[in-house]
């Protein structure tokens, strides 16, 4: 690492991030084809409720990895995502609008290793996970032992759940891959790194801690 750049992300958190978006993808599929019912004849021979399973165990496996090597990253993040500061919060919301559309990060607030919108993801994802794993258990473990109304509201939540987390996946994806303001989150999750303009401009609150001598994300 040259002195132009900050790590925002370690390895092992990396590797972590696209396993677990792996497993996402294949429950999002292996899920899409159970849900719309045009899509049947895709699931005969049940292969896509074994896919979905086997994506289910790794969704669930590598959160808790993440927890057992570095429960300090996972604390931080946890506590990010589930304390919201109205007054900064609200800065961040009322400067969105040009700083997502026209690039201009002039009025925003400086922001911390995750900004307010992935502060936001970040809830979704443990929120929505959990619902996913809580209503998925029971469609596969009791289906036989929960009442028929039971199981159709598991399907109806977990169903919800898709919608939630599928709609914010493609956002979340578009935000780090395309969209013009954000030019670097593709290397902060594939090297690592982001340059000190990037985090200044970006996470101005983060760098001026990072620069501090406090830990990396
Ligand atoms: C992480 C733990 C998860 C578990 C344990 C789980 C488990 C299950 C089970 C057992 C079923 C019923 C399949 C069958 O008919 O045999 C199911 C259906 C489904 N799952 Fe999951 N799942 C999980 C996560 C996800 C995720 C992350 C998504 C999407 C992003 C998803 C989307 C769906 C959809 C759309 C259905 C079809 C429901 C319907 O019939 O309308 N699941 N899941
Ligand atoms: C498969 C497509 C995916 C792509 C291309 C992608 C891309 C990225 C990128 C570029 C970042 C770094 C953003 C930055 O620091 O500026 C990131 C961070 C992150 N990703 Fe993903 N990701 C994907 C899937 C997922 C999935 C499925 C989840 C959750 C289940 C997820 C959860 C997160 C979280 C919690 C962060 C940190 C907070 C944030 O930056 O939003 N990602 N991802």
């Amino acid at each position: 690492m040259t002195h132009h750049e900050v790590e925002k992300y370690r390895k092992p958190t990396r590797v972590l991030h696209w396993i677990h978006s792996g497993a996402f993808v294949l429950l999002f599929i292996t899920g899409l084809i159970l849900f719309i019912p045009g899509l049947s004849f895709l699931a005969e021979d049940s292969w896509t409720r074994l896919i979905h399973r086997i994506g289910a165990a790794i969704f669930i496996i590598i959160p808790i990895i993440y927890l057992i090597i570095n429960p300090k990253a996972v604390g931080r993040g946890l506590k990010e995502a589930f304390t919201w500061n109205l007054e900064e919060d609200m800065g961040w919301l009322k400067a969105i609008p040009t700083y997502y559309f026209r690039g201009d990060e002039k009025g925003m607030p400086p922001q911390g290793a995750m900004n307010t919108g992935q502060r936001l993801w970040w809830f979704i994802v443990v929120v929505f996970g959990i619902i996913f794993v809580i209503t998925g258990a029971i469609m596969w473990f009791a289906k036989t032992s929960v009442s028929p109304a039971v199981l159709q509201w598991m399907v109806f939540v977990h169903d919800i759940s898709f919608i939630v987390t599928g709609a914010m996946f493609f956002v979340h994806i578009y935000n780090g891959v395309f969209h013009p303001t954000f030019t670097e989150a593709w290397s902060a999750i594939t090297g690592g790194k982001v340059s000190t303009e990037y985090a200044k401009k970006h996470h101005g609150k983060w760098y001026a801690e990072v620069t501090k001598g406090k830990e990396q994300a």
